[in-house]
């Protein structure tokens, strides 16, 4: 008997929990794009992924710190990206910056976003949204796993 379908059905569960917020929306990281709207329309929590999509050789991404951002510079670089699509790790609270880093940053291609340490509240609708994302999956494993047990039993009295 097996328990890959078991080992499946926790790992797919555990898996998604951070949230992907993809720069721009299906607009992308592009220029003449207010990168501001969209950061404010958007809540970031810690360990949460960024995620840049792009024409790859046309444009860039690079963390700098405020004084790049402010002023389109590469002062106080702290990475690099280029791939196209560029997934990054949020993993500390406060302010990251990015821009492209090829002169596009003047036409507009640069995105602050604050990062908020997880809530602690279960009021705040934030958390409840949160809450009740965690719980849904919760419940989705529970019958996987009850799938996963019956499949073993079958497949164990298969054997005999
Ligand atoms: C982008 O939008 C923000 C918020 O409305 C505004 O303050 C800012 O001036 C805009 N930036 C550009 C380049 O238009
Ligand atoms: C803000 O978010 C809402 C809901 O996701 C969306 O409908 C709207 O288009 C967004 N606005 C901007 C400027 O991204
Ligand atoms: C932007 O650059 C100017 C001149 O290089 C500098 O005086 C200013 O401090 C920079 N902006 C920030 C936020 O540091
Ligand atoms: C950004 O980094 C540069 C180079 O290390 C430094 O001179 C500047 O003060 C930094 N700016 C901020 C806002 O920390
Ligand atoms: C870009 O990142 C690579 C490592 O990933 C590094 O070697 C290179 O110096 C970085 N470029 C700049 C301009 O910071
Ligand atoms: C965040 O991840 C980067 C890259 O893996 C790592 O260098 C950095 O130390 C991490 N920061 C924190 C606060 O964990
Ligand atoms: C907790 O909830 C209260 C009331 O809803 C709210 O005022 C407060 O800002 C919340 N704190 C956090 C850390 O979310």
């Amino acid at each position: 008997m097996s328990l890959l379908p078991l080992f499946l059905a926790v790992s797919a569960a555990t898996l998604v929990s951070a949230t992907d917020h993809i720069v721009g929306g299906h607009l992308g990281w592009n220029p003449n794009i207010n990168y501001t709207l969209w950061s404010n329309n958007q809540t970031f929590f810690l360990n949460d992924l960024i995620s840049f999509r792009y024409m790859k050789n046309m444009y860039n991404v690079f963390e700098v710190n405020q004084t790049g951002y402010d002023n389109c510079t590469l002062s106080g670089v702290a990475g690099n990206w280029s791939s196209g699509k560029d997934f990054i790790l949020l993993n500390r609270t406060g302010t990251y910056y990015f821009i492209c880093g090829n002169g596009f940053c003047l036409n507009g291609m640069k995105v602050s976003v604050r990062v908020r340490s997880l809530p602690v509240n279960s009021t705040s609708p934030e958390t409840t949204g949160k809450t009740g994302k965690h719980a849904s999956e919760a419940a989705m494993v529970i019958p996987s796993m009850m799938m996963a047990v019956l499949l073993a039993i079958w497949m164990g009295f298969g054997e005999i």
